[in-house]
């Protein structure tokens, strides 16, 4: 059964950059309402504006600026329907599991989970066929209505979109190159240092490319035929290279790719992309954009201070395709790192669950 009452929402993270995101988006949302709010203990007991560094440009809502942070102990959230997660992974593993076990419906932008077979890593306008594993979840781990959806790493997030379209029009993928510009905010704050970032670019975003190879396979994987696991994609090989670019917000993504078949012709990619729709926007979700792929055709698209708002954060710009002289296309993708990348998917996750019935 759906639901269409207002959800109280945790943020768990919520100094953080995405934790800051999640404040924004929540604030301009019908379905939430904005109940706890949750960091360290060195954040905990104080008002969230003084314990914040504030760096969004939107200013902070006034309904959580006298919110006392609390610390992340599931006893202290009572009343909360849905827990978004922006913790740090150091802190995310424990926490998480605990919130979990008190039976909360959890949202995490954290690498902890995310492959962990019974649970979903959904990129909502990708994979929300993935839900079908939350009943083995529950059961395997004793609970009655709490869950976890986590949702990807932010490169592989917009990276999926477009092989998705592609996959299901054309048909398998056998290889995929991606080279990464990262921008500075998907490091969290402060993140990279000044001396670093300025006038240069860092070859190596630790971790970065392993997650990348792998979170690629499992979304645009399935379901097994019981529903009890995601079952990852085989025969898909993924090579990533990524790097940080002094650029605050939005990562550009250089992919070649080759089909398992028969290329389709450059415009047919094109009208694939533009066509691609899924089902949270069939759904009416509040936060499912309009267009999930917007294809531009403009030689020099897309770049980061021009296109990261598209969709509101929740659109992949692609630009720049055409014939690859050794895979079958390329192309140059951009996505938001802290929207669609975090808090905008995780939200949009949240929404799609409490339509479907999950959140109980
Ligand atoms: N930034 C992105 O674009 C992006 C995209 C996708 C996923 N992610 C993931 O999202 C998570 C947050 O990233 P971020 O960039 O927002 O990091 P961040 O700016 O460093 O924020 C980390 C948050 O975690 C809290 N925290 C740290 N240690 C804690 C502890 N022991 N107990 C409770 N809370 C603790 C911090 O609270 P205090 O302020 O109290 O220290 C802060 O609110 C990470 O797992 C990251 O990998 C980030």
């Amino acid at each position: 059964m759906s639901s269409d009452r207002v959800l109280n929402a945790a943020v768990l993270g919520a100094t953080g950059t995405v934790g800051q995101r999640f404040i924004v988006l929540l604030s301009q949302n019908p379905m939430f309402k904005i109940h706890s709010l949750g960091a360290s203990e060195r954040s905990a007991g104080k008002p969230y504006a003084q314990a914040t560094r504030w760096k969004m440009s939107e200013q902070m809502p006034e309904a959580v600026r006298n919110i006392v942070v609390k610390s992340c102990d599931p006893a202290l959230y009572e009343g909360c329907d849905v827990v978004f997660s922006g913790l740090d992974a150091s802190a995310a593993g424990d926490v998480e599991k605990a919130f979990l076990e008190s039976e909360f419906a959890v949202f995490s932008n954290a690498k902890n989970y995310r492959m962990a077979e019974d649970v979903p890593l959904c990129v909502p306008v990708v994979n929300t066929d993935h839900y079908a594993v939350v009943s083995a979840q529950r059961a395997a781990r004793g609970l009655k209505k709490g869950f976890m959806v986590t949702n990807s790493n932010c490169s592989t997030s917009g990276l999926v979109v477009p092989l998705k379209a592609l996959q299901d029009k054309f048909g398998p993928l056998s290889r995929v190159i991606v080279t990464t510009l990262q921008a500075i905010s998907g490091a969290g704050y402060p993140g990279v240092a000044s001396l670093d970032i300025l006038d240069n670019i860092v070859p190596l975003v630790p971790g970065e490319e392993p997650k990348m190879e792998a979170e690629v396979l499992k979304i645009l994987g399935g379901v097994s035929s019981d529903a009890s696991v995601c079952s990852p994609l085989q025969d898909l090989r993924v090579s990533a290279t990524c790097n940080r670019v002094p650029v605050v917000d939005g990562h550009t993504e250089c992919v070649s790719l080759e089909f398992a078949g028969e290329p389709p012709s450059i415009d047919a990619i094109k009208q694939c992309l533009r066509e691609y729709t899924c089902e949270v926007q069939a759904l009416g979700c509040f936060s499912a954009p309009a267009q999930v792929i917007s294809v531009t055709d403009e030689e020099d698209r897309p770049q980061p201070r021009l296109d990261r708002n598209a969709g509101a954060g929740m659109s992949v710009t692609v630009g720049r395709i055409r014939p690859c002289p050794v895979f079958h296309v390329r192309f140059t993708l951009l996505v938001h790192n802290t929207i669609l990348g975090a808090a905008g998917a995780s939200i949009l996750n949240a929404e799609y669950a409490a339509k479907k019935g999950y959140i109980v």
